[in-house]
């Protein structure tokens, strides 16, 4: 039988940590705020800064929230973020994706301080990243490593598979399945003999963003299954990437969706927040 890892134990632990360093840096007077900011009323990101908000709460981060409207200027919004680039009292910073079609997703985020940079999107914590300097690193990948570690799976020497090349998931995935020394290959849709090339991964991430297509075929024996997608069937229910009741027979250790990643990103992005506090001392 495969270990299932629970992402909701994993993240409900880590919150749990990060409450009581929160509850010792108040006690030494030091304050964590994050500053959220939502342009547009998209239903799915609203569900998302509400959980954002509501994880603040729960560990006693303060957060500031921001709900603009859709039509708000590229020039209003970077304003508001230079403001809060230039406030003391405010050591995180996230603007919610997707932003209306109006706006240069890039060059939004490209004016977030990197030292405010919660999400690690910004070039300067990518580039960070990629040298092994510190910085803030991208909320998911960064939860896919805890899952790994805090389910004693060890990555070092380990041949990892990453599914997909995103800027968000799948290029910062590589990139700290390397740094924990795995040997790391990342395919894409141009790849070819997809499925000889995931069969080799002792450890297989898959972030395609297309439900349930990872069927048995793709995995090998004992593999480990991390799967990071998130949709809804026909029917409703809520799937991954990974086609669950076929590969997880086949493996030694897999996430379930939901439950699994999903609740990971919102526990390491309240990490990156209190990190944010030294990274700004
Ligand atoms: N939209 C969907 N996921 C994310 C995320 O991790 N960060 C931000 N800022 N927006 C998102």
């Amino acid at each position: 039988m495969a270990q299932i890892i629970d992402g909701k134990l994993i993240s409900a632990q880590i919150k749990e940590e990060l409450k009581e360093k929160v509850s010792k840096m108040k006690s030494l007077g030091v304050e964590v705020t994050l500053a959220v900011i939502q342009v547009g009323a998209d239903p799915a990101s609203s569900v998302y800064v509400r959980n954002k908000k509501k994880a603040c709460e729960f560990i006693g981060i303060r957060s500031l929230s921001y709900e603009l409207p859709e039509g708000t200027s590229q020039e209003e919004l970077l304003d508001l973020i230079n403001k809060l680039n230039e406030r003391a009292d405010v050591n995180g910073i996230l603007v919610q994706l997707p932003l209306p079609s109006h706006m240069e997703e890039e060059k939004i985020l490209d004016a977030i301080s990197p030292l405010k940079d919660v999400d690690g999107f910004h070039p300067q914590n990518v580039g960070a990243l990629c040298i092994g300097k510190q910085g803030f690193v991208s909320c998911t990948p960064a939860g896919v490593i805890q899952l790994l570690k805090r389910s004693g799976i060890e990555i070092a020497g380990k041949e990892c598979v990453v599914i997909g090349r995103s800027n968000i998931v799948g290029k910062p995935m590589a990139l700290l399945l390397l740094r924990e020394n795995g040997t790391v290959t990342v395919t894409h849709s141009r790849t070819k003999e997809l499925k000889a090339v995931t069969s080799r991964a002792d450890i297989l991430v898959v972030a395609v963003g297309k439900p349930r297509m990872i069927t048995e075929d793709y995995v090998k024996e004992g593999a480990v299954v991390i799967d990071v997608g998130i949709h809804r069937d026909s029917e409703g229910h809520l799937c991954g990437d990974v086609d669950y009741e076929s590969v997880a027979p086949k493996c030694s250790a897999i996430t379930p969706v939901p439950g699994g990643v999903g609740p990971m990103t919102i526990a390491m992005l309240m990490n990156n927040c209190v990190e944010s506090v030294k990274l700004q001392g």
